[in-house]
């Protein structure tokens, strides 16, 4: 009896202990990390679901359409590029989970909120309901706050705060109707913690997690409807060439710095993870950014340790890589 006490304890303490020491490993917070090891897996929950996925034309969102695929849903591809949607959809279609009538391409420009609505009701049309909206779709810069026009916190603002929110209140009153769903926004790590050079795109993100977060607590007599934030670190994909520089005219293009990314097919299986298991919010970031993460959200006193560290670097690469370009475009940072 006291040895099979003893061995009770034991399992007591190794599982977290297994646990933590995992952490230090892992690319995902705790919850997550607990949903990957005993939560439910994606093709128990997701199979059979209707899922609109904006940005799927590259990307995180080209990925999530690949793997969602192959768990045999509908699947609703939105972003502006058509021919690019149709990239995406023949790759769908190839790994034979699907049928042509499976996939809709449904062009959307997030910025023209008022071509919402009529996409929300052509969704509808098709497939008859929604069940998980994924808006995934994003633009990003990379200046200085005060290099940067309005223009693009401007268009920033559209496309990732406000086109998002009016998509979501599209598709929310028939979601409302059925008591059924799941809204999973595709944040980011720059939506909890600041990151130097970002400010427009930094801004939007933290909006969402505001928004989402306050829409969750509206939902409370909805308890089918779900929302997920969902927070990743540096991911595998174009946004990086997309970025604006200062200007809506400017884009960094094959420039972009190579810094430490995760693979997209591993930030979109944990996603599709956080979706099966309804999480909340979730942050996907290899170490040592997902410390620092966990670090400016419950330590922000410590956050010189990033700052001095981390943000200087960044900083200063910037400014060795845009040296020129700042000469010659753009607003000098005042010396001290
Ligand atoms: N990659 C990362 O390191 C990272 C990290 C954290 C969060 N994220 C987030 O992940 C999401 C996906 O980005 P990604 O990294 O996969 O970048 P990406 O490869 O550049 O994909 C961005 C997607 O957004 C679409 N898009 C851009 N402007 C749009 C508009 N006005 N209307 C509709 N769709 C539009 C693009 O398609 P079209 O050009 O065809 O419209 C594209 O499909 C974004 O929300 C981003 O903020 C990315």
């Amino acid at each position: 009896m006291e040895v099979g006490l003893w061995l009770l304890a034991l399992c007591a303490l190794l599982l977290p202990a297994l646990w933590l020491l995992s952490f230090l490993r892992t690319d995902t917070d705790l919850t997550l990390l607990w949903a990957a090891w005993l939560g439910r897996r994606p093709e128990q929950v997701l199979t059979g679901m209707v899922v609109w996925v904006t940005g799927a034309s590259s990307g995180i969102g080209e990925e999530l359409a690949f793997q969602l695929s192959k768990l045999g849903v509908s699947l609703v591809l939105s972003a502006r590029r058509t021919q690019e949607l149709e990239r995406v959809k023949r790759r769908c279609l190839e790994n034979g989970n699907m049928k042509e009538r499976d996939i809709l391409v449904l062009p959307l420009d997030l910025a023209d909120t008022s071509s919402h609505d009529t996409a929300t009701k052509a969704v509808l049309q098709e497939f008859g309901r929604i069940d998980i909206l994924v808006n995934n779709s994003g633009i990003a810069h990379y200046s200085f706050a005060v290099d940067t026009n309005l223009d693009v916190f401007k268009l920033i603002t559209d496309v990732n705060y406000l086109g998002t929110v009016s998509l979501t209140k599209c598709v929310l009153p028939h979601m409302m109707e059925r008591n059924r769903g799941k809204i999973v926004i595709i944040n980011s790590i720059a939506g909890i913690i600041p990151v130097p050079l970002c400010s427009a795109y930094s801004g939007s993100k933290h909006a969402l997690r505001g928004f989402l977060n306050t829409l969750h607590t509206e939902l409370y007599d909805y308890p089918g409807i779900t929302v997920s934030t969902i927070c990743p670190g540096p991911v595998h994909s174009n946004i990086y060439q997309n970025c604006f520089l200062g200007e809506v005219t400017k884009v960094l293009g094959k420039q972009a710095r190579d810094i430490p990314k995760m693979s997209t097919s591993r930030c979109v299986w944990l996603i599709l993870v956080s979706m099966a298991n309804d999480l909340k919010e979730v942050w996907i970031a290899d170490q040592p950014v997902l410390f620092a993460i966990y670090l400016g959200q419950y330590m922000p006193f410590l956050d010189w340790i990033i700052s001095k560290k981390t943000w200087g670097k960044i900083i200063n690469q910037y400014i060795m890589d845009w040296h020129n370009y700042l000469e010659n475009s753009c607003h000098k940072r005042p010396s001290k």
